[in-house]
């Protein structure tokens, strides 16, 4: 195969070269293309735009294929857990038991918060979305850690690694503690990892707290399938942030708030009010699907649709059995899943959800995973930045190590030319 593409213009031919990756994947390297041509590439929305090469997380969108570090999904989120996959996507390698160890008691010893910090959750109204929580939480991190911000620093940073995801979870949880009014609690270390979420969410100071291990289980396959997904919106936030060599929870703090958005991680919270309004309404899924397919209806299948899937995106697959078995475990018959795979089922048949390949997504089914374990709607989306967290920092460490410059897309100016200042008296 060519290793050369060959682009002409004017009269003239340019020879770009062609990048091949690991599994197959080749494209046209443009970087000397304005210096050669003064030609750049215009691709809004970074439809077909590869921003960076990396060794993390590989996806083939038309099979259905998502793998970490060469895992495939299917048998992480089956034989690991969360940790395990943090530890995988960062450094690249299963750890050994040893490791592990090291790891797991690294991340754990971090889990408590600043007392000043506990301060701030106060200064929030009791309804304030906990992804903006979260966001201003992780980015005041920053504050309480100032000899550890330097991105070249290994040391610091590897400190910084186990604070953010040793306090993320506190931070969730607090932020829901705070919308109830309840006390904040203690962490408590011996507990595993996702067991202190949930204590720390649920529990109070007044009772045991009894962790059901069916949670337990369903909570770590869910953050697993949560933990990376290339170069997606919030993750490339992540790197253009990093690439200012900004400090990592600041770039943290902005990959929240881009996972905050509706078309993506917020699709979550999305799919269950769509599923709510549907039984609220009394609609049957057929005409809510009528609905998603009407140009004069706002309406869209929250959870269904993706730009790099255009087959059954595998994580949906994955959770849409977990969530059949969770909630037959915990003996909850949820009208909401029936809708959902009523939904689903209608779509795939429909002519408009084929002929455009629009599959169910990861976004929904798990919503009725965290439903049903009791996590609050507004909460959903924190969840899934909870499980994100190792991927952005895996692809923000991936980008320091490979010195990439800073990001700096440039555009197509389509505005005024150049004219004369008008005085305000003379417009
Ligand atoms: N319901 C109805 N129509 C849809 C949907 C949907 N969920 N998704 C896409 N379409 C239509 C869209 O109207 C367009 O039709 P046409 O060609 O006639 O104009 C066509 O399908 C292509 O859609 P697009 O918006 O150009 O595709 P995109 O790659 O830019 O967007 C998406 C991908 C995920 C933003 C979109 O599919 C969507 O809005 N889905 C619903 C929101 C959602 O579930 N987001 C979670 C994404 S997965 C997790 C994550 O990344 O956070």
């Amino acid at each position: 195969m060519d290793d050369t593409a060959r682009l002409e213009v004017d009269g003239k031919s340019y020879d770009l070269p062609i990048i091949e990756g690991s599994e197959g994947e080749r494209g046209v390297d443009i970087q000397n293309l304005r210096s050669e041509t003064g030609l750049i590439a215009l691709d809004p929305g970074y439809k077909n735009t590869g921003s960076c090469k990396s060794a993390i997380t590989f996806i083939d969108g038309d099979q259905g294929i998502l793998r970490y570090r060469g895992y495939p999904i299917e048998e992480l989120a089956e034989k690991s857990t969360f940790l395990e996959v943090a530890y995988l996507l960062i450094h690249g390698e299963l750890p050994t038991r040893e490791v592990m160890d090291r790891w797991n008691h690294g991340i754990m010893r971090h889990t408590l918060l600043h007392e000043d910090l506990k301060r701030l959750f106060r200064a929030f109204p009791k309804d304030a979305h906990p992804m903006a929580v979260c966001a201003a939480v992780v980015s005041a991190l920053s504050t309480f850690y100032p000899e550890d911000l330097n991105p070249a620093d290994d040391a610091q940073v590897a400190s910084s690694i186990e604070r953010l995801i040793a306090k993320f979870p506190t931070i969730t949880a607090y932020s829901l503690k705070h919308a109830l009014g309840q006390p904040f609690i203690y962490p408590d270390n011996r507990l595993s990892y996702i067991e202190n979420f949930l204590r720390l969410s649920f529990g109070n100071p007044c009772e045991a707290f009894e962790v059901d291990p069916v949670v337990v289980r369903a909570m770590d396959i869910l953050l697993i399938l949560h933990a990376d997904h290339e170069q997606n919106c919030s993750t490339s936030t992540v790197r253009l942030v990093g690439s200012s060599k900004a400090n990592i929870f600041a770039c943290i703090s902005a990959g929240i708030s881009a996972l905050w958005g509706p078309l993506h991680g917020g699709a979550n919270q999305q799919v269950i009010e769509m599923l709510e309004e549907i039984a609220a309404e009394g609609l049957n899924a057929r005409q809510f699907v009528d609905r998603a397919k009407d140009r004069d209806d706002t309406s869209r299948l929250m959870g269904f649709g993706h730009r790099v899937y255009r087959n059954y995106d595998p994580r949906a697959n994955i959770i849409k059995k977990a969530s059949a078995d969770v909630l037959e475990k915990m003996g909850v018959n949820s009208k909401l899943l029936e809708i959902a795979v009523d939904l689903e089922r209608i779509a795939l048949e429909d002519d408009y959800f084929v002929t455009r390949r629009l599959y169910p997504n990861v976004d929904f089914y798990s919503g009725i995973i965290f439903d049903a374990i009791g996590i609050p709607v507004e909460a959903f989306t924190a969840l899934f930045a909870m499980g994100r967290l190792p991927g952005w920092i895996a692809q923000w460490s991936e980008l320091q190590g490979d010195g990439q410059a800073i990001g700096r897309p440039r555009q197509i100016y389509t505005g005024a030319t150049v004219r004369p200042y008008v005085p305000m008296d003379k417009r």
